[in-house]
């Protein structure tokens, strides 16, 4: 039988912004226990982002609660001297916005010399013509589907083109690197992230909506089922 050239095997990465933070360890296990496949951390500063979450400490409290994986989505600059701390916090992968510091390539490296699986990210105004000379270092991309800040906006359309094109140029690079979608992904939008090539798909509202009762179902309908 002829097998399809990438499995329907979508990963759900749950971003905890959307958690209740008063119990926010439980949080992270009810959605382990639901299905989720990775964790996304939303690290946010208040500086390159008009918001502030959390920082390495909650990571570390955290991770003993799980061996799903962590994905850190690092919105924060400068964002080259917070990297060994999130790597020993227990990120397993630290991806980093090319706008969030003076050398992208020299973060990347970096985060790859601490052993964890590096990833960029584009904002909806970043082409993605500035992946040409970092796929080779990534194993994930991850697209921003709202202006990074906030849970709870609204889909941004026109990112399907670019998640389409970083498919044909993740696909033409031969390496395995996850395609990943972040903000506003919903039942709707999600089938359209995943006819347009994207293989991972981080949701905040849609996951947390209705409670921990609820989790498993909302994690099944984002991957169609
Ligand atoms: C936005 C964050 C997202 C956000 C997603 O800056 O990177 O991960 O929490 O939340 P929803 O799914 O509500 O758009
Ligand atoms: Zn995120």
């Amino acid at each position: 039988m002829q097998q399809p050239v990438r499995p329907n095997l979508v990963r759900i990465a749950p971003s905890i912004l959307s958690a209740d933070f008063a119990r926010l360890g439980e949080e992270v296990r009810a959605i382990d226990a639901a299905g989720a496949d990775w964790i996304h951390l939303d690290i946010m500063d208040g500086h390159f982002v008009p918001n502030i979450s959390f920082g390495p400490t909650v990571v570390k409290a955290l991770r003993p609660l799980t061996t799903k994986p962590f994905d850190v989505h690092l919105m924060i600059s400068p964002v080259d001297a917070y990297l060994d701390a999130f790597a020993e916090a227990g990120a397993d992968t630290i991806t980093v916005h090319p706008e969030a510091g003076p050398h992208i390539h020299r973060s990347l490296q970096h985060i790859k010399g601490l052993g964890k699986r590096a990833g960029v990210v584009l904002n909806p105004g970043t082409p993605a013509k500035m992946l040409d000379y970092l796929l080779d270092l990534v194993d994930l991309v991850l697209v921003m589907s709202v202006n990074p800040g906030f849970g709870g906006q609204h889909f941004i359309d026109s990112q399907l083109k670019k998640i389409a094109a970083v498919r044909r140029m993740i696909d033409a690079n031969g390496r395995a690197i996850d395609l990943e979608v972040d903000g506003g992904v919903d039942a709707d939008s999600a089938r359209r992230c995943i006819e347009a090539g994207a293989d991972a798909l981080v949701a905040g509202t849609s996951v947390f909506r209705g409670g921990p009762d609820r989790y498993a179902a909302n994690i099944a309908m984002l991957r169609g089922g």
